[in-house]
């Protein structure tokens, strides 16, 4: 049997994601960094020099003067995606979209085409989208509540990866000597008619290396850990402690098992950002400097709305009790970031400052020392089933250039990371089988009757 393998993704947030206002006055950082593709190609490369598994591109579809600098100003993920699969040929390409604003054919031929376009690199990222101020760009009076979101959520992924199945394995003959381009035999049509969503297919492109994009998934509320259970290939999530890792790994896993499903099919990838320095006293220090500098507290506030569907809590008093109403307003937003937020708050009687500051050092990342430290952290996590590996955010571009060439080197020589790519799909990297074309397998089964 093969040794378990750490996995490594790259989340890049160019000029500077949440909690991280100001992180663009790095002058390692090109200012335009989140619409550039020169920036995109470049710490790609080097991700894929790295033996990265993927690189992760976050994505929404609403802003507000508070979003986030990257938030207000980036590259649309597919078309991004697109440009870098043509100048990779290794890493995994993941990108989000959301299923509450996308219809599933649109969606299934432009994943399918990155797909094909990276020969098996490509990924999505299921979201149902928590910025409720979303509905408004796509011509709705309101964002859909949580159950619907979910229940779109799961018929939108039938159908697509019904779509995905379209083509089976010699469907295009493309024989030139007796001029069969086509065995219509194995082209199907979908005929889908559910509650959302009226689709007859099939759809017109191809499947890939891989089969089918990956599925990764990041809903942590109980209907988005149902959902990554249920149909994911791999789970996005944060966790602070190593005990909180494991508690998420082990009821996502589970999860999945109780509905049949293999567990280490299912690749678990927290995302931390990694501070190293010469010794453990200095990465602190950095990662201090780092914090102080990169948000103030107004700052800090101004965004602390986000996920209570952007209310602003700037109208209340900072030093009276956290004001607990405001709930009402992540109702559709990101309520499960929200409701922790607010029964913190109210379980110590903080104010809202505290609340803010104590949101703000859950940001604060468990790998932070030297190399050798990093690593050790690492690996702990690693073999205590807290990960199968971790999401790497990009964060200065200096820390990352210290991860690559300090810490994934130790990674290396302990067995625990690759030297070489297993594979060249994302697929084949991430230790995933490649799923059966739902009308092969349907043949099999009938012929195995
Ligand atoms: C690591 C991670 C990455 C995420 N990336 C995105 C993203 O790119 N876009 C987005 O709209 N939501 C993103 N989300 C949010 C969730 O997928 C989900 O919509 C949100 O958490 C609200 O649903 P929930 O209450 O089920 O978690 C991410 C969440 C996590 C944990």
């Amino acid at each position: 049997m093969t040794k378990r393998q750490l996995k490594l993704g790259l989340v890049p947030t160019g000029v500077g994601g949440p909690g991280d206002s100001n992180r663009w006055l790095d002058t390692d950082i090109p200012l335009d960094a989140s619409v550039s593709i020169d920036w995109y190609v470049d710490i790609v490369r080097q991700a894929e020099q790295a033996k990265f598994d993927l690189v992760f591109i976050v994505d929404s579809q609403f802003i507000t003067p508070h979003s986030p600098p990257h938030y207000l100003n980036r590259l649309e993920p597919l078309t991004l995606l697109s440009a870098l699969a043509a100048v990779t040929s290794r890493i995994g390409l993941v990108g989000t979209l959301t299923t509450s604003y996308n219809d599933p054919f649109n969606l299934a031929r432009r994943f399918a085409s990155l797909d094909l376009i990276s020969k098996g690199r490509a990924g999505w990222n299921v979201v149902t989208s928590g910025n409720a101020g979303t509905a408004g760009n796509f011509s709705l009076p309101e964002h859909f509540d949580y159950d619907t979101r979910y229940r779109r959520a799961v018929e939108f992924l039938d159908v697509t990866r019904g779509l995905w199945s379209s083509w089976e394995e010699g469907a295009l003959v493309r024989d030139r000597a007796t001029g069969q381009f086509l065995d219509a035999d194995k082209l199907h049509r979908l005929d889908h008619r559910g509650e959302f969503f009226q689709v007859a297919g099939p759809l017109n492109i191809q499947r890939s290396p891989q089969g089918e994009p990956v599925i990764f998934q990041a809903g942590d509320s109980d209907q988005g850990r149902d959902l990554g259970a249920s149909i994911a290939d791999a789970i996005f999530t944060h966790a602070a402690t190593i005990e909180q890792g494991q508690a998420f790994y082990a009821d996502l896993k589970g999860r999945a098992a109780r509905l049949g499903r293999d567990p280490d099919e299912i690749v678990v990838l927290p995302g931390f950002s990694i501070t190293v320095g010469d010794t453990d006293a200095e990465a602190r220090d950095i990662e201090r400097h780092y914090r102080e500098q990169d948000q103030s507290f107004e700052q800090a506030l101004a965004e602390f709305g986000r996920p209570f569907g952007w209310h602003d809590f700037r109208r209340y008093d900072p030093d009276a009790p956290f004001p607990v109403e405001a709930l009402e307003h992540a109702k559709s937003s990101f309520y499960t970031q929200a409701k922790k937020v607010t029964d913190l708050a109210v379980a110590e009687g903080l104010t809202l400052r505290q609340t803010v500051e104590r949101a703000r050092a859950w940001r604060g990342s468990p790998f932070v020392g030297s190399a050798e430290t990093v690593a050790n952290e690492i690996q702990r996590w690693f073999e205590s089933r807290a990960l199968d590996g971790l999401n790497v955010h990009l964060g200065h571009p200096a820390q990352f250039t210290r991860f690559i060439r300090e810490v994934v080197p130790v990674l290396r020589d302990r067995g625990l990371f690759r030297r070489e790519y297993e594979a060249d799909t994302l697929r084949g990297n991430l230790g995933l089988s490649i799923p059966g074309n739902r009308h092969e397998q349907r043949d099999r089964r009938r012929n195995a009757a």
